[in-house]
């Protein structure tokens, strides 16, 4: 079960209407889900423009999608309005900037307008390999970097995030990591919303000198691993 998969299955067994995708890329994901209201964030999109045609015909909804090319922190100072009058997101897809950082920031803010019965999704949250999992401001950075057994494929340190929110929101919510396309992190409210979280420094600090060899001491207590099929399967989490 991959992102698509996933992302796909908590819409429709759910009813949500309203999806933000943070880092989009050329659309594969974004395109393709079926949601009446999508919004989509990315400093630079890279969108085919045939694709992007054949999509639009495909699934009609797609003429509604709102595009906004910038960063997630620009779009959520600049655009409180625009998020105001769209209404609460009920998915969040976090694919953006692949560090510890910048990936609790974009889940930190896609709680402030999540809907209490919603969910964020994060991607690449149990990196398959040490390389993948090289702390780097940028995808260009790493490259010119290549760690031993780097192939090209990079999740960054955003299982740090994961990490951080078990380890200090263990009450207000419930956060797994689905063992699939390179870890799903899903965090859900679990009473009601949670808003207005400022990072903790020190706990940030503590977390962010923790390294991968650290990660695979215990995946499934450290990020709260779990199978694939684990959402799907278990009546335990209402999702
Ligand atoms: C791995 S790709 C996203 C793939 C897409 N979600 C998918 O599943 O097909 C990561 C994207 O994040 C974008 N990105 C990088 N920094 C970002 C930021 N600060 N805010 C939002 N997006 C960012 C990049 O431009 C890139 O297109």
């Amino acid at each position: 079960m991959d992102r698509l998969k996933v992302l796909q299955e908590l819409i429709d067994q759910n009813g949500y209407q309203k999806y933000l995708e943070i880092g989009v890329h050329k659309g594969f994901v974004f395109l393709e889900l079926k949601c009446p209201k999508k919004v989509a964030i990315d400093p630079k999109f890279q969108i085919d423009f045939h694709y992007k045609l054949k999509k639009l015909f495909k699934r009609p909804y797609n003429f509604r999608n709102k595009y906004f090319e910038m960063t997630s922190d620009k779009f959520f100072i600049e655009h409180k309005k625009f998020i105001k009058a769209f209404g609460a997101f009920d998915l969040v897809f976090v694919d953006g900037l692949h560090t510890f950082e910048g990936s609790l920031k974009d889940v930190l803010n896609s709680l402030n307008y999540l809907h209490e019965d919603g969910c964020v999704v994060v991607h690449d949250c149990f990196p398959p390999r040490k390389a993948a999992a090289t702390p780097a401001n940028s995808y260009q950075e790493v490259n010119l970097l290549k760690p031993d057994g780097w192939n090209g494929l990079w999740c960054g340190d955003v299982w740090k995030t994961i990490v951080y929110l078990k380890k200090l929101y263990k009450d207000e919510l419930e956060v797994l990591v689905l063992d699939t396309d390179f870890g799903l992190g899903i965090i859900k409210p679990k009473n009601g919303p949670v808003k207005d979280l400022e990072i903790n420094q020190e706990v940030f600090l503590q977390i962010n000198d923790l390294d991968y060899d650290y990660l695979l001491t215990n995946p499934n207590e450290i990020i709260g691993l779990r199978n694939k099929n684990y959402l799907f399967t278990q009546s335990g989490i209402n999702l």
